[in-house]
């Protein structure tokens, strides 16, 4: 069931337009981690539930190769359409059975999915194909979000957060792991040498479209979808209205600032 949120063309096509990176401080905290373990060499990255490569891409700088690999035929479909330098690649994989030889990754990646996982078994793989010396980062980014203009961020948030309010109850039950900042996550990576941070804020650039769609391409507004399209379908351009009534401007291409905290798990194998 978990894995099935994400399968539809039409998902997974929202979800790459409107889904963002990993920010700078996201990107920072496991770049100053792999750092202070030494990783080194820095040849191969596995981001696992890429999605349609979100967080894959900024890998690429850093590594010889990253592979992204997700579940959804129709998420790596839109990753592989996207552009891309030449040492990223992708492939259609459960995170529980990783195509990789026996100790041969360097950096174990997973932004803002490994609460659809069976985490036991991913954890089975994650100590298998991690090398001694190598890294893990698992991310997610939170339900703590809020909106950034001028001097109306407060109202912007509220209205946000409203609309998020009335998502919740069609949250599927795996939503639960990021409400608990992954602590069962954490627990279940096999590493001793390991540390959890909550306290990670990224300010991503945005526009009102944008925080549209990203709603649009949660997993609840889609289940509503479903269940309800008439109601789901006034819900977000509701939304766009109130903000853009508070912000007095007429354009939902007006730039605000998105504000998230994440939660990142770092974890170092014992060389
Ligand atoms: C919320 S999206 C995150 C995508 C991307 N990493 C990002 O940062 O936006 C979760 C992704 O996990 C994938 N997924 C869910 N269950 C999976 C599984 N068992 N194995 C591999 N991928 C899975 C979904 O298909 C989806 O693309």
């Amino acid at each position: 069931m978990a894995t099935q949120m994400f399968e539809g063309r039409g998902h997974a096509a929202v979800y790459q337009k409107y889904r963002f990176s990993p920010g700078e401080e996201l990107q920072g905290a496991i770049l100053g981690y792999l750092r202070e373990k030494g990783t080194n060499p820095t040849e191969l990255a596995v981001d696992v539930g890429c999605g349609s490569g979100q967080g894959t891409l900024f890998l690429a700088e850093r590594f010889g190769k990253v592979v992204g690999t997700d579940i959804s035929q129709a998420q790596i479909q839109e990753a592989k359409a996207a552009p891309s330098p030449p040492n990223v690649s992708y492939l259609v994989c459960p995170a529980e059975e990783l195509p990789f030889e026996d100790a041969s990754v360097d950096l174990l990646a997973s932004f803002t999915a490994a609460h659809w996982f069976d985490i036991e078994k991913f954890m089975r793989e994650v100590s298998r194909v991690v090398r001694p010396g190598g890294c893990v980062a698992i991310s997610t980014y939170t339900v703590d979000m809020s909106l950034h203009y001028g001097t109306c961020s407060e109202k912007l948030t509220q209205i946000f957060r409203e609309t998020w309010g009335q998502l919740l109850k069609y949250s599927h039950n795996r939503v639960k792991h990021v409400l608990e900042d992954y602590k069962e996550i954490f627990e279940a990576l096999p590493f001793p040498d390991k540390k959890r941070i909550t306290d990670i804020y990224d300010k991503i650039p945005m526009t009102v479209a944008g925080v549209v769609g990203y709603l649009e391409s949660a997993s609840p507004y889609q289940v509503f979808l479903k269940n309800d399209p008439e109601a789901a379908k006034t819900l977000l351009p509701e939304m766009e209205k109130r903000l853009l009534e508070v912000m007095g401007v007429p354009s939902p291409e007006t730039p605000l600032e998105f504000w998230v905290r994440h939660v990142c798990i770092l974890g170092h194998k014992e060389a």
